[in-house]
């Protein structure tokens, strides 16, 4: 009997999935990534194929609606986006309360917020209203992004040209002016790159928030939260303070190795699914190495593949995206805190395409604990 009990309990014992590693939680038709072939697919498209061919509202189409947009389709999007690009006043009222210390992803969740907390149709779950919603968020972001970047600089707001592709007014809103090819056309495939990655951490909450029968913007802002950390979307800005710490490529070598001995994190480098090497990195150093090129900056690309080398020599790891983005996002002149607002403005699309996917066949996401607190016990008189 004594070796019974034993046996049960331990068959009745939970296995625990840490992290959710390893765990499926549920399936989709939105992208493919396969570790082992080192691929990741948007809607069965090899995402190298879509940053070489596709604009970024093309992708996203691609994303929300399972195919590329005949050109018709292509123009109603764009014409229906380029809208709906400025901030209400009340949005603009919402930035300009919160502190310029404050980090901009947390002035983008407050924008979104007040966004979603301002439209009227926010509870309507039909399929058509979250497109919209979607749509409509696309447009806006960038304008939260830039509005943010220029007032921490004290510079006048630029407001949206809808004469503007969706990449190049992004990039006029920031700065004041279209940048060359280079740099429109680097910023291009970093969106595309961006854009969908299955569940990830801030995709999953996203997730999590719709089955709970949420509407898209509460979803939105929970990703944006999710995606803040920098484990997660807060790399790219992490990997760029990496590199001024460090400084000059000779100090690489030496700077890894105590930071190694620390056991601090090297951010940009490792991933959770492909630990072989992200699909994604070799488009963007190839836009990257265009960018050190266009700007002159071999300084930062030896440093870069000097710290690369190290981090494989010393610990196999290889960089995830955030690594050639964030240096690329330098170079284009955006400032380090707003890298991950730009992560943001990208994964949009996908967090977006994830919400209509939940929404579509839903069941409320509640997994069980193991519970490991005191046993039970009672207060006393
Ligand atoms: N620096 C140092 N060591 C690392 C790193 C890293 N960046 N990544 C993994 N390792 C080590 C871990 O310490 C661990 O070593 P150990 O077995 O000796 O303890 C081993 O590699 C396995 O790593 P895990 O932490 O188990 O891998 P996990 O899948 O949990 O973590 C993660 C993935 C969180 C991305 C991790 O690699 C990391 O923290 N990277 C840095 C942050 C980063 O760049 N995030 C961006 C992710 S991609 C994106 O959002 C676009």
């Amino acid at each position: 009997a004594q070796e019974r009990t034993t046996s049960s309990a331990a068959a009745a014992a939970p296995e625990i999935h840490k992290g959710l590693a390893g765990v499926v939680a549920d399936t989709t038709a939105i992208s493919k990534v396969n570790p082992d072939t080192n691929s990741l697919l948007y809607r069965g498209y090899p995402v190298q194929e879509l940053a070489a061919g596709c604009t970024f509202e093309q992708v996203a189409y691609l994303l929300w609606h399972g195919e590329l947009p005949t050109d018709a389709q292509l123009t109603e999007l764009e014409e229906t986006g380029r809208a709906q690009r400025a901030l209400a006043p009340q949005v603009r009222a919402a930035i300009d309360l919160v502190p310029t210390t404050a980090h901009p992803m947390d002035v983008l969740r407050t924008a979104v917020s007040v966004i979603g907390a301002s439209d009227p149709t926010a509870a309507d779950a039909r399929p058509e209203a979250d497109l919209a919603k979607s749509v409509r968020l696309l447009a806006q972001v960038p304008a939260v992004i830039a509005y943010d970047q220029r007032r921490r600089r004290g510079q006048d707001p630029v407001e949206p040209r809808s004469d503007l592709g969706y990449v190049e007014n992004f990039l006029h809103m920031t700065f004041g002016e279209v940048p060359d090819d280079v740099v429109v056309d680097a910023f291009r495939v970093s969106l595309i790159l961006y854009a969908e990655h299955s569940f990830n951490a801030s995709t999953f909450t996203a997730r999590v928030i719709t089955s709970t029968r949420a509407d898209l913007y509460s979803a939105v802002v929970g990703a944006v939260g999710a995606l803040k950390g920098p484990l997660h979307g807060g790399a790219n800005e992490a990997v760029m303070q990496m590199f001024a710490e460090i400084g000059d490529a000779d100090h690489a070598e030496a700077w890894l190795r105590d930071a190694l001995a620390a056991r601090r994190t090297i951010m940009g480098f490792g991933h959770r699914v492909y630990k072989h090497g992200d699909s994604r990195v070799p488009t963007m150093k190839a836009s990257l190495d265009r960018l050190v090129d266009h700007y002159g900056r071999p300084d930062l690309a030896a440093l870069y593949d000097r710290l690369e080398a190290a981090m494989r020599a010393a610990k196999g790891i290889e960089p995830n995206l955030d690594y050639p983005s964030g240096p690329a996002y330098h170079l284009m002149g955006f400032d380090t805190p707003t890298f991950t607002p730009l992560f943001v403005a990208a994964r949009i699309t996908g967090w977006t395409a994830h919400v209509m996917e939940q929404a579509a066949a839903n069941s409320l996401i509640r997994p069980l604990s193991a519970y490991s607190g005191p046993p039970e016990r009672h207060l006393q008189g």
